[in-house]
């Protein structure tokens, strides 16, 4: 068991997680996604014991964390002009892009692939970590693999705590939703994790955009993952989710109708008037942003809650909305209810 350190997001704070981690040691840090479980990126044992701390399969690679458009070319093999303009559009930002890797990358980092997940934040305290440890740091999201993301400090450390050297609080994540991850290593740019940046986005850059099928259904058995985070049960918590497609009126209907008093409502402000089983709303039918920012700490309320199992109301697939949906459609492990 380690003690794990609560530091704050001022000078003495930085400095004690940058020490740590040019030490090989575990820190999560705040970006504007999702808390990241950081290490140095360059160094492979302390990257290995991300792995452990988490849980996390072996063959799962990890994002890159960069603070200045520099500290890429060392990280790859070849920055195509498509990387160059997405960088110039959405980074720093939520948006992660895939090239192939350089020799410097870790075998530890990208699990055995030759490609590298890179990612420069926006998150000041995030950035200042990065420039102080002096080194790109890997960091997967903060929780124990398998449960959501975390989205602020008390969420790392209910998973955490003991398990890493140090949690920097830098407040509630913005975003709430992981970075979009998009592959520049193939002939075609392809998503493979819808997030903040939206597909639309990246197709004013781009152009043409393929999706990966694994972003809106489950893979088929034996079917091989572009991204292998993307194969695993995921985001889920300890409540049973269901994934409810239909109007207001009759999503409120069918919960409504349930007899179980830990059935829980996660649904959208215009839903409230109408049910009579106990709620929580994620935000307005329309506002995606506000519900990728709720998602993953709502799912956890609702635990603390007691929920047995939460009845989600499903959001519109277009802009962040995409990213909302990607998400619940794993935390509720593909079950879907349409009315
Ligand atoms: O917003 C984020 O991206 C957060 C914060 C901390 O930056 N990080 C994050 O990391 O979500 P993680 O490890 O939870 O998710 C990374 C995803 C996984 O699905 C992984 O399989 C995929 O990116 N990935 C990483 N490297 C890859 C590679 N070389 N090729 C394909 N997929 C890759
Ligand atoms: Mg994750």
């Amino acid at each position: 068991m380690l003690q794990t350190e609560l530091l704050q997001a001022d000078d003495a704070g930085i400095n004690r997680a940058a020490k740590l981690l040019k030490n090989g040691g575990l820190v999560a840090i705040p970006t504007e996604t999702v808390y990241g479980l950081a290490a140095d990126a360059l160094n492979g044992p302390a990257v290995a014991k991300i792995f452990s701390a988490k849980g996390r399969p072996q063959d799962n690679p990890l994002i890159v964390h960069i603070a200045a458009w520099n500290q890429l070319a060392d990280l790859v093999s070849e920055i195509p002009p498509q990387a160059e303009a997405l960088a110039e559009k959405y980074w720093p930002g939520p948006l992660t892009v895939i090239l192939p890797k350089s020799s410097k990358i870790p075998h530890e980092v990208s699990a055995g692939l030759n490609t590298v997940a890179v990612r420069f934040p926006s998150h000041p305290v995030a950035r200042r970590v990065i420039q102080a440890a002096g080194t790109p740091l890997a960091a997967p999201s903060a929780n124990l693999s398998g449960s959501p993301s975390p989205t602020c400090a008390a969420h790392v450390l209910d998973d955490m705590r003991g398990r890493i050297h140090a949690v920097l609080n830098g407040g509630d994540c913005e975003v709430g939703v992981e970075s979009t991850v998009i592959t520049l290593a193939e002939r075609r740019p392809r998503l493979l994790r819808p997030g903040g940046i939206t597909l639309e986005q990246l197709q004013t850059v781009l152009g043409e955009v393929a999706v990966d099928p694994a972003v809106l259904d489950r893979l088929a058995e034996g079917q091989k993952a572009s991204s292998p985070g993307m194969k695993y049960k995921h985001y889920a918590p300890r409540a049973h989710v269901v994934l409810v497609k239909g109007s207001a009126e009759k999503y409120a209907a069918f919960l409504n109708m349930q007899q179980d008093k830990k059935v829980y409502a996660m649904c959208f402000d215009e839903d409230i008037p109408l049910l009579r089983v106990p709620f929580l709303s994620y935000g307005a039918k329309e506002d995606a942003a506000r519900q990728a920012h709720s998602l993953f700490y709502d799912l956890r309320t609702l635990d603390d809650m007691g929920a047995s199992t939460v009845y989600v109301h499903c959001p519109a697939l277009n802009g962040v909305g995409l990213a909302v949906y990607n998400r619940l459609i794993r935390a509720a492990a593909f079950e879907i209810v349409e009315l």
